[in-house]
């Protein structure tokens, strides 16, 4: 809907729509937070003291959020005035495994609100909000929101792509993945190819060590070796058959050195493979839901991170195919092109040439 074209009515109608869904995302990352979906999904139907006996919590508090949570349609209510969280929702707001999982979604724009105070200090004078700012919350909900594509989908497309399947299937392979967050593309990359050693590159402390514990408690330390380092220094060169960087060379400050060094890092007959969002060829207005929604965490979370940092690119999460070709060819690349792996997700396969 372009404001051009609605009435004044139609405009503020369409701004309370959106305050609905702001609260609804408000209130959903207080119920995950609290553990209060995972009780309705555990215990079926409950009222407010039995909510708040097995999740703790305040039972005044509990019964406005149940009655708000039924209000807005997310959980349903018996004939005996207890609430109910139905299974699909219980799917999107409490399965960690299934690729509808959407509660941390709620936990992103939580801790992005929480900097507001930066974020307009930034808007107004430049700078930004760096990655680790934004906190455990924003790191863990990244991780947590990826997981599932990685672990179920992760190996099974890249499977389909003939050369690459034959590069991570050969014996004695080794991998480097760029921007691991929580690792979970290490562990699957590993997990699928048996003989693969992936070594990780993060610049994130504390994103290292939950990768760890991630690879720890998947029984694969030994493969996926997880190094705390800047991938624009650290991968070596003529050392990896395949160097991913999934979803973080539009967060990056200067990724044409970035990918400088991965493709310096690559042996000769090897892939370097970036997976990023899949935006629109060309800036549309207005845009359609993905650009939207991406327009809309590069405002709040990607371009602020990126720019927290001196002589940044500045890129965004609106980084288009144009733009990635761009930073490619300046990183000695000759091009880029789309890997035929549709479907997935927000994103889209590009190997550099
Ligand atoms: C948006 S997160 C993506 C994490 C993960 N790949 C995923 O898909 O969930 C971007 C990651 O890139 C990392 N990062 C940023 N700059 C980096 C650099 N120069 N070297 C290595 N990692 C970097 C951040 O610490 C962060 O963990």
């Amino acid at each position: 809907m372009s404001s051009g074209t609605v009435t004044t009515e139609q405009f503020a109608d369409r701004l309370m729509a959106s305050a609905l869904g702001a609260m609804d995302m408000l209130a959903i990352h207080l119920g995950d937070r609290l553990g209060w979906y995972r009780t309705l999904a555990e215990h079926g139907p409950v009222d407010a003291a039995e909510l708040t006996e097995h999740a703790g919590g305040d039972t005044r508090y509990a019964r406005e959020w149940l009655e708000q949570q039924a209000a807005a349609g997310i959980l349903t209510v018996t004939p005996e005035h207890r609430f109910e969280l139905p299974p699909s929702a219980a799917e999107v707001l409490t399965d960690p495994t299934s690729l509808s999982f959407l509660a941390p979604l709620a936990r992103v724009l939580a801790a992005a609100a929480a900097k507001t105070p930066k974020l307009v200090h930034a808007y107004r004078n430049g700078g930004g909000v760096g990655w680790a700012e934004f906190g455990a919350d924003m790191r863990e909900a990244q991780s947590d929101m990826n997981r599932p594509w990685f672990e179920q989908r992760l190996a099974a497309e890249l499977g389909t792509v003939d050369d690459i399947d034959d590069l991570l299937s050969r014996p004695g392979t080794r991998v480097a993945d760029i921007g691991f967050g929580g690792g979970w593309s290490s562990i699957a990359l590993a997990r699928a190819y048996p003989s693969l050693v992936v070594d990780g590159f993060d610049i994130d402390e504390p994103s290292v060590a939950m990768a760890k514990r991630n690879a720890t408690d998947a029984g694969l330390s030994e493969r996926v070796r997880l190094h705390h380092a800047d991938a624009a220094t650290a991968l070596g060169e003529n050392l990896y058959d395949v160097v991913f960087a999934f979803e973080c060379i539009h967060d990056l400050p200067r990724p044409v050195e970035v990918l400088a060094a991965m493709r310096r890092a690559v042996r000769p007959g090897g892939a370097v493979i970036v997976m990023d969002e899949a935006v629109a060829p060309d800036f549309r207005a207005p845009a359609d839901d993905t650009d939207r929604f991406l327009y809309g965490i590069s405002l709040l979370i990607c371009l602020p991170d990126g720019r927290a940092h001196p002589d940044s690119a500045g890129t965004g999460t609106v980084m288009r195919q144009d733009t990635l070709r761009r930073y490619a060819q300046d990183a000695g690349f000759s091009d880029v092109e789309v890997l035929p792996i549709d479907d997935f997700g927000f994103w889209r396969f590009y190997r550099l040439t």
